[in-house]
């Protein structure tokens, strides 16, 4: 197979209609333009990327550091939540998503992170695979978390 080009960059507000595409494309209860609106707006520091091929955007990433506490050793600490990562379709396959991944674990990192943590469906087996195959490991279930489905928690140390 030919080697894909492509670039990450930053997200833009200019970018919304073509993720909006992809989002649907890629889950079954999909973000809203209006949520994307409101969690850009609400949350402006979150990391926010894309991936580019030939001027079009095929992949996004979305992160954001929390501060939530350790109950058992009662201690405060930063963990990156990884909210949403997608490639159109036909851009599968091709290393986009783990270059998107990487580049959010190095967010992750450099923001203090030592941790992150994300939520899959229990029967997005490919999305399981993929994150088990990059060191995560699941480590909760969630019951009940989608209307139709439970959620697998992941989570990868640093
Ligand atoms: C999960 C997802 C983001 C992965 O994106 P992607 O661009 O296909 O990711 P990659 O190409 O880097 O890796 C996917 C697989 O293709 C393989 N691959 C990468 N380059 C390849 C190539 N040139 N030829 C063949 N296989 C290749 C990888 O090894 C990987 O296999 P693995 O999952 O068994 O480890 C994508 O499938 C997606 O958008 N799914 C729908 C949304 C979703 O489920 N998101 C995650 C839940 S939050």
């Amino acid at each position: 197979m030919g080697d894909i080009h492509f670039f990450i960059r930053d997200l833009k507000q200019e970018d919304l209609d073509k993720i909006l595409a992809i989002e649907r494309v890629s889950f079954r209860l999909p973000w809203s333009k209006e949520r994307f609106q409101q969690e850009f707006q609400a949350n402006p520091s979150d990391f926010r990327i894309v991936a580019v091929v030939d001027g079009e955007v095929v992949g996004y990433s979305i992160a954001r550091i929390e501060i939530t506490i350790n109950i058992r050793r009662f201690k405060f600490y930063r963990r990156c939540h990884l909210l949403k990562l997608a490639v159109e379709p036909e851009y599968r396959r091709m290393g986009i998503g783990d270059s998107l991944l990487r580049e959010t674990i190095r967010y992750a990192r450099r923001g203090g992170a030592n941790e992150v943590i994300l939520e899959v469906r229990a029967k997005n087996i490919q999305a399981r695979r993929f994150y088990s195959n990059r060191g995560f490991r699941e480590v909760k279930y969630k019951k009940g978390y989608y209307l139709d489905d439970d959620a697998v928690v992941m989570t990868l140390k640093s």
